[in-house]
């Protein structure tokens, strides 16, 4: 049962593309399954550093297949351009190296206008979208009027559903938001030029993924997003408009139930989020900053795909029990422990508080967080930096304690804690 599937456990930016970079060395496939570009996925290679937001992390290696899933969005012009920047830093991405799901849905031009309609008209309860049109294309599919990638092998149908499609959305946008919709003809015409250069990449990629299982290969699938942004599970309203969490893996690669192995759940040491919506552990002041970064240093803690500065806060325990239950987690990648160091004392939240109440799990998932406040422990932090540790032994007892503390909170095995964004700045535990 050769499939690991790789989540993000918060609210995303976990790491989760340095993980699955680690992963890959020995993966034969790795995949996308969800999202769109409104991930973006860092992997730091010696002076190198790739920022990918549609094409798999895993790609980095030569050996490698990487595959985009049917359960992902995927607008043909980032990807296009995904695909030129990756080759000008020598990565080869031809169809032998990537196939694309016939069954995804493609972003337009139109879908981001009015990703940017609709948040303009939320005004101040705005979900802080990456504006990248994910949710007016999962919007089209889940209403079964979307734009399909296998409509691309077909110029001459694909035209007339491009000028369909973007006349259809225009008229929303302009009678519902009163806002300017885009040029049908421009548009219709630019997505058939991607779809000649994308033609060789689509593929069955259900029927590719499950013959490489029966070949004995191994695959890794690569989460976007995080728990909390799931589209059932999360934070809802202020989550994405896709299941990033470990079943979607299944669906949105048209793999069967029982072809799992591991479930490797990415977290941060501490907790982050970008966008509107709640945060228990939030911190402000000082700590924010420590923890955030000034934006001096490529790991700080400002988006890879929007810029915008995240927000920051302490690690949140019941959260992470949340995630483990929801994804079926067998194991966790702690990143950034590092960015821990010199804190005199680290908060680590371990249940809420509510109308006199104690909470260790949350009555109904993470909604109306407002009324709950997190109840902290405090550990005793380390001065030294662990940037250089690459064993157990080597990493300060205080640091090995806030470890351990994890594990025992949440009943995962910790096996990968990454000390920093570089490839081998990691301490495997067996
Ligand atoms: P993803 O979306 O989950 O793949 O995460 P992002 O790439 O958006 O954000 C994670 C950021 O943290 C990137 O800049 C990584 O290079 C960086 N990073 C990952 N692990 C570590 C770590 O252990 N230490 C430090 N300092 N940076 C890390
Ligand atoms: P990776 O894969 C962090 C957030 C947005 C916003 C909400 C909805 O890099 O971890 P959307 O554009 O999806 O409709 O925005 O979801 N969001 C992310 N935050 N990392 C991501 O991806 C995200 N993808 C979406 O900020 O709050
Ligand atoms: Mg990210």
């Amino acid at each position: 049962m050769p499939l690991d599937i790789i989540v993000g456990t918060q609210w995303g930016d976990e790491g989760k593309g340095r993980i699955v970079d680690l992963l890959a060395s020995n993966a034969d496939i790795v995949a996308r399954y969800s999202g769109g570009d409104n991930a973006g996925h860092t992997v730091t290679v010696g002076d190198r550093t790739f920022k990918l937001h549609l094409i798999p992390s895993g790609l980095v290696y030569p050996h490698t297949l990487g595959v985009i899933g049917n359960g992902v969005v995927i607008n043909p012009k980032t990807l296009c351009t995904e695909m030129e920047k990756l080759r000008q830093q020598g990565l080869i991405i031809n169809p032998d190296r990537l196939a694309i799901s016939h069954s995804a849905h493609l972003i337009t031009p139109a879908h981001i206008a009015l990703d940017q309609a609709q948040e303009s008209a939320r005004g101040s309860s705005k979900i802080g979208t990456t504006l990248r049109g994910i949710g007016p294309a999962y919007t089209d599919k889940i209403a079964r009027s979307g734009l399909r990638v296998g409509e691309m092998l077909d110029s001459k149908t694909f035209t007339e559903a491009a000028l369909r499609h973007t006349h259809h959305i225009n008229h929303t946008i302009t009678n519902l938001f009163s806002a300017k919709g885009v040029d049908v003809i421009y548009t219709a015409a630019e997505l058939c030029d991607y779809a000649d250069i994308l033609r060789p990449y689509i593929k069955d990629v259900s029927l590719l993924l499950n013959q490489a299982l029966a070949d004995g290969k191994k695959i890794l699938a690569e989460g976007a997003q995080g728990t909390l942004l799931d589209i059932d599970h999360g934070t809802y309203p202020y989550v994405t408009s896709s299941n990033p969490t470990a079943a979607g893996a299944l669906v949105g690669l048209g793999l069967g139930v029982g072809c799992t192995e591991r479930v490797f759940g990415v977290t941060k040491a501490f907790q982050t989020r970008v966008g509107e919506g709640p945060f228990p552990t939030e911190a402000f002041g000082n700590i924010a900053f420590r923890l955030r970064g000034t934006g001096a240093n490529p790991w700080d803690e400002y988006g890879t795909t929007t810029g915008r500065p995240r927000r920051v806060g302490w690690l949140d325990m019941v959260l992470l029990r949340y995630a483990a239950r929801i994804n079926g987690l067998t194991d966790l990648a702690v990143t950034k422990l590092d960015i821990l160091s010199g804190f005199k004392t680290i908060m680590i939240c371990n249940a809420y508080r509510s109308g006199g109440n104690s909470y260790q799990e949350l009555p109904y998932g993470p909604v109306n967080l407002e009324d709950f406040n997190p109840v902290y422990e405090e550990l005793p932090g380390w001065e030294e930096d662990i940037r250089h540790a690459r064993h157990w032994e080597e990493l300060p007892q205080a640091a090995r304690n806030y470890i351990l503390r994890m594990e025992e909170l949440v009943s995962i095995p910790v096996r990968l804690i990454s000390v920093g964004p570089e490839r081998e700045q990691v301490v495997e535990l067996g």
